[in-house]
């Protein structure tokens, strides 16, 4: 991989006609310094945060050496790029043929599973072995998210403890129960409130935990989200953990994903074509911008313009993606300079998690080249960069209200 010191020297020497990842190995190599040094049991990535294989050997060289997968795919690379690493299989829906080859091929123990029916598939597929780490995923409250994940898994208050149960009678390894408050969690206190939801159903059933694992959810910067501290996060984390029904051995786990790369990556695109306040560039919502479209997340944006550099004031944009479909659009507003146009690249921060992971081929567009850059990222929760990232605010007078004119049967009314 080429190293570049900034985006700019990358425009000056390249000019890419495609987009490209810009990388910082350095940030996801302290962000995964502080997890170890701060969170008090193991870390294991969650690989589908972004599978570059330049970020799981980053986090392998720094130390991570245990991995979340989510399918054969996930396991194959990690097993390419993170030699002996162990790997956690924490989908709760598998297919026999990938939780077999995961057991028999690579040497994954643990598997986690919402019913009992995916409990035998994995006791089946695994031909009844019983060296299994069995994790029971809770449906827990995620209302601090800005990226909720409840409703597709994780088994509900009232049947947890029947599995807790049959998980128990399962295993002579290690049974665990597992959760997830939702992405980019604003509120460290989640946590612990999920922790008693567990330690209530743990209770109920009757059994001990072996393995407490928190999940991810861990947050980010971006535009209007300045998340508390993550401290405060682990500090909510021991809380919960002191107050758990456990025995002393437990272990506590956590899944991180987002918050080990998102400040890790953005993206350069170019812009192909202006029409007002809309820029046609070449990636967008099939590419690495799928939250900016489906979330409505207004990045932070900055221009790299190769030449003098613009002194024109900031202006509100929107983006269009390269695709044929109208779904490719990304509202924003993004505040570029108000002179960009055809030729000028666009730097999109804040892209490391979810964002070059959700690549597509659509259209014939997708292809992504990597490139490793020394500067900042846009923000940093690691202190590499601000914590927060500036919006200018929509003035009262630019914003046009449309109002529907009233029917005229109601105006005869
Ligand atoms: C089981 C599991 N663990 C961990 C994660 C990572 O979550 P985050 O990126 O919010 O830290 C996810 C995300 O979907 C997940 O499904």
């Amino acid at each position: 991989m080429h190293t570049y010191h900034s985006p700019l020297d990358l425009v000056r020497e390249r000019s890419p006609e495609r987009p490209v990842a810009l990388v910082r190995p350095d940030a996801v190599a302290l962000a995964a310094r502080w997890f170890q040094s701060n969170f008090k049991g193991d870390v294991l990535y969650a690989v589908k945060a972004n599978p570059s294989p330049w970020v799981i050997k980053a986090l392998a060289e720094n130390g991570i050496t245990n991995f979340d997968v989510a399918s054969l795919p996930e396991i194959e690379l990690v097993a390419e790029h993170a030699p002996g690493a162990r790997m956690a299989f924490m989908h709760p829906v598998k297919s026999r043929a990938a939780i077999s080859a995961a057991y028999f091929d690579h040497g994954v123990r643990t598997f986690s599973f919402d019913t009992h029916e995916e409990l035998a598939k994995i006791l089946d597929a695994t031909g009844k072995a019983r060296d299994l780490n069995l994790m029971v995923r809770l449906a827990v409250q995620a209302d601090g998210s800005s990226y909720p994940l409840a409703g597709k898994f994780g088994v509900e208050a009232h049947d947890a403890p029947a599995l807790l149960l049959a998980a128990r009678r399962a295993t002579q390894d290690l049974m665990g129960v597992a959760f997830h408050v939702g992405s980019q969690c604003m509120r460290p206190t989640a946590y612990q409130a999920a922790m008693a939801q567990a330690s209530r159903a743990l209770v109920r059933a009757g059994v001990f935990a072996d393995v407490v694992d928190v999940g991810g959810g861990f947050p980010s910067v971006y535009p209007g989200m300045v998340p508390p501290a993550l401290t405060d996060y682990i500090d909510s984390i021991d809380r919960g953990f002191a107050e758990m029904m456990v025995h002393e051995t437990t272990e506590l786990w956590c899944e991180p994903g987002r918050a080990l790369v998102a400040e890790s990556s953005s993206v350069l695109a170019k812009v192909e074509l202006r029409k007002g306040d809309a820029l046609y560039l070449n990636d967008g919502s099939y590419g690495s911008l799928f939250d900016a479209t489906h979330s409505k997340w207004p990045f932070p944006v900055k221009l790299v313009r190769d030449g003098a550099p613009s002194v024109a004031a900031l202006k509100p944009f929107r983006f269009y993606g390269p695709t044929c479909d109208s779904i490719d659009h990304m509202p924003g507003p993004f505040w570029l300079p108000e002179d960009v146009g055809e030729g000028d690249y666009v730097e999109i921060g804040m892209l490391g998690a979810y964002g070059v992971a959700m690549t597509t081929r659509f259209n014939g567009y997708g292809d992504l080249d990597v490139a490793e850059v020394e500067d900042a990222p846009m923000a940093s929760t690691y202190g590499l960069a601000p914590r927060s990232i500036a919006t200018p605010r929509l003035e009262a007078a630019t914003v046009v209200k449309l109002s529907r004119a009233r029917s005229k049967k109601r105006r005869r009314r």
